[in-house]
């Protein structure tokens, strides 16, 4: 009889389920997809009922229940840092100790009564630490048969980063940094201060930071505070953050904003308000400092673990373009990053920790191959379930028995200009939708990203798009010579590809410089020439993958725009009636749900509940 594992995050961020069996990942997801409430932290009851469901392992059978992190050793890092820092704690103390508790103090109870709603049967339940998670969940899925390991988050119970090795099914913790000193936290600090929401806005910092002036005196002395006052950064990597400018070991926010306005010069920005200068000068500055950051901690765990291969998990191991020139650095021959690399990734990871760790099972590396299935570990949806969902909005749909002739028709109205919703097989695992719940359009359309940000997801204008490729075009267009599926790595778009930047580039202003054409394929490439990119391969997504090569055929390029499936502020979509919904009260053109298309001039309007002006922050 096969051994299966469920794993589970939960309580802090990203909620998630996975189910592995006999090793082998069976499905993975991440609450918010069922409870469209994004990054939904609550106890994932959706996304276990999904894993159980698609592991057709009933509850009672389970070999072992895994849980992300340790409770007790989180409760006692909240007692420990209040008490260091009373009475200064004092009022947050107050409104968050009430909160743990009742909830997190009995977490262990919490999670047990939570179970028993599945079954009464008393399966073991282990608490392996929230960092060996995120270190399992990058090193026994990876290809590498040994690697270094490197994972840095906010915080966990006390780890904020930690260094590890992994050998066969063995992982040994070689060194950690302890909260409230953390590279995430520092990251989230200025995430807050420009005006993004701490714990999803990591990524908008990440992707201002080309806007600000690499050359300025103004991004030099933001560094240099940085650098001066706010952390200590030493040789080996760790970090020593000056507390006094920091508020979130002991309050409800990141920072003193009186103290940081004084510092820098200038207030933390106003959510949504217009971007001005400084803040991308500043974005640029804390890009700069952490790339210091994780290129001095990779070459600590390159020199403790004299591996040539690195994995890599953690909120921090999501910033594509540090991962980006730290393979191009050549310091490890490859890197591995798990494409669920934030907190939602912990599920996956516990779970491994239970079948390796605990029960010792053996690891099996197949070649050169990932074990994440192209990290598509979701739910699909057949015919049946698609007419079903979209029955109800009397929905006009054209049925294509034969998918090439589909494929060539998507690949067609891509080249003229049309925005495509793309709904196949199982929703993707972690925040990137990789070809399974996308949207479509054409990379070489000048007008493309407007269009796309605008019409489509109504969010901010400055957001590049990211492209995927054909994975054997890969190197045709950037500067990689090997696959990225995860769309991990941001890596420079080739320089043959360029049209050279104008005189007084510089001066011009945020929007000029968004839509000036900096190559040909205009609508994926950053406004400092590079690209987040993802690679397909045939196999792994076939469908996918011919959507692509038909659009070769047409127009020579094998490469489109890649962006999820959602509006700003909404999960992405996970079901059919999600994704006709996200269709409708969108410009998008087209929608293809596995053999099925529906033209937007076909359908009747349906009444949509929530005004698209009053979407919050993506
Ligand atoms: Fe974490």
């Amino acid at each position: 009889m096969s051994e299966t594992i469920l794993g589970i995050s939960a309580f802090y961020h990203d909620s998630a389920a996975a189910i592995i069996s006999d090793g082998d990942i069976i499905a993975a997801a991440q609450e918010e997809r069922f409870s469209r409430r994004k990054h939904d932290s609550g106890f994932p009851v959706n996304a276990i009922n999904y894993v159980l469901t698609e592991s057709g392992i009933p509850y009672k059978e389970l070999t072992a229940i895994a849980f992300y992190d340790k409770p007790y050793i989180k409760f006692e890092r909240l007692l420990e840092t209040y008490h260091a820092f009373v009475p200064r704690g004092m009022k947050s103390f107050l409104s968050a100790i009430p909160v743990w508790i009742k909830e997190k103090l009995f977490m262990k109870k919490l999670i047990r009564d939570e179970l028993a709603k599945y079954g009464k049967e008393n399966i073991p339940l282990l608490f392996p630490e929230h960092h060996l998670s995120h270190a399992a969940s990058a090193f026994y899925p990876s290809p590498f048969r040994e690697a270094a390991i490197l994972t840095i988050d906010g915080v966990g119970e006390w780890a904020t980063t930690t260094i590890g090795y992994g050998k066969d099914n063995k992982i040994s913790i070689l060194k950690e940094l302890y909260f409230p000193h953390s590279i995430g936290l520092l990251y989230s600090a200025f995430t807050y201060y420009c005006g993004f929401r701490v714990n999803s806005g990591e990524y908008k910092l990440m992707g201002l930071a080309p806007y600000g002036d690499p050359n300025s005196s103004a991004k030099a002395k933001v560094k240099k505070i940085i650098l001066d006052e706010l952390v200590d950064i030493r040789g080996d990597g760790s970090v020593l953050l000056n507390m006094k400018y920091f508020n979130y070991a002991t309050g409800l926010r990141m920072t003193h904003d009186k103290k940081w306005t004084e510092l820098f010069g200038f207030p933390p920005r106003k959510p949504e308000s217009e971007i001005s200068q400084e803040y991308m000068d500043m974005a640029l500055a804390v890009q700069e400092v952490l790339e210091d950051m994780m290129f001095k901690l990779a070459k600590t765990t390159k020199d403790l673990t004299g591996s040539d291969w690195l994995v890599m998990a953690g909120g921090v191991a999501l910033n594509s373009v540090a991962n980006g020139k730290l393979l191009a650095s050549g310091m490890f021959k490859d890197i591995w990053i798990q494409p669920a690399a934030g907190d939602a990734g912990g599920a996956l990871g516990a779970a491994y920790t239970a079948w390796h760790i605990w029960k010792e099972k053996e690891r099996i590396v197949s070649n050169g191959r990932d074990a994440m299935k192209g990290a598509c570990l979701g739910p699909a949806f057949n015919g049946r379930q698609i007419l079903s969902a979209v029955g109800k909005y009397d929905a006009r749909y054209h049925y294509y028995v034969d998918f090439d002739e589909l494929s060539r028709f998507v690949a067609q109205k891509i080249s003229e200009g049309a925005v495509i919703g793309w709904v196949q097989g199982r929703m993707e695992y972690g925040p990137r939708a990789l070809g399974n719940r996308s949207v479509l359009g054409d990379a070489r359309n000048p007008e493309m990203q407007k269009k796309m940000n605008l019409k489509i997801k109504y969010r901010e204008g400055f957001r590049p798009f990211a492209p995927t490729v054909l994975e054997e075009d890969i190197n045709e267009y950037f500067d990689l010579d090997r696959p990225s599926p995860y769309m991990l790595l941001v890596v420079p778009v080739r320089k043959e590809r360029l049209n050279p930047l104008p005189n007084g580039y510089h001066q011009l202003s945020l929007r000029d410089k968004l839509y000036y054409l900096r190559s040909d394929v205009p609508a994926i490439t950053h406004i400092d020439y590079s690209a987040r990119v993802q690679s397909i391969n045939k196999e792994v997504n076939p469908r996918y993958w011919q959507v692509i090569k038909d659009f070769k055929k047409l127009t020579g390029y094998g490469v489109i725009v890649n962006t999820s499936f959602n509006v700003r502020g909404e999960p992405i979509v996970c079901t059919p009636e999600d994704a006709y919904k996200c269709f409708m009260r969108t410009e998008m053109d087209y929608l293809v749900m596995e053999n099925y298309l529906f033209d937007k001039k076909e359908q009747k309007p349906i009444y949509v509940n929530t005004p698209i002006d009053e979407f919050g922050l993506d």
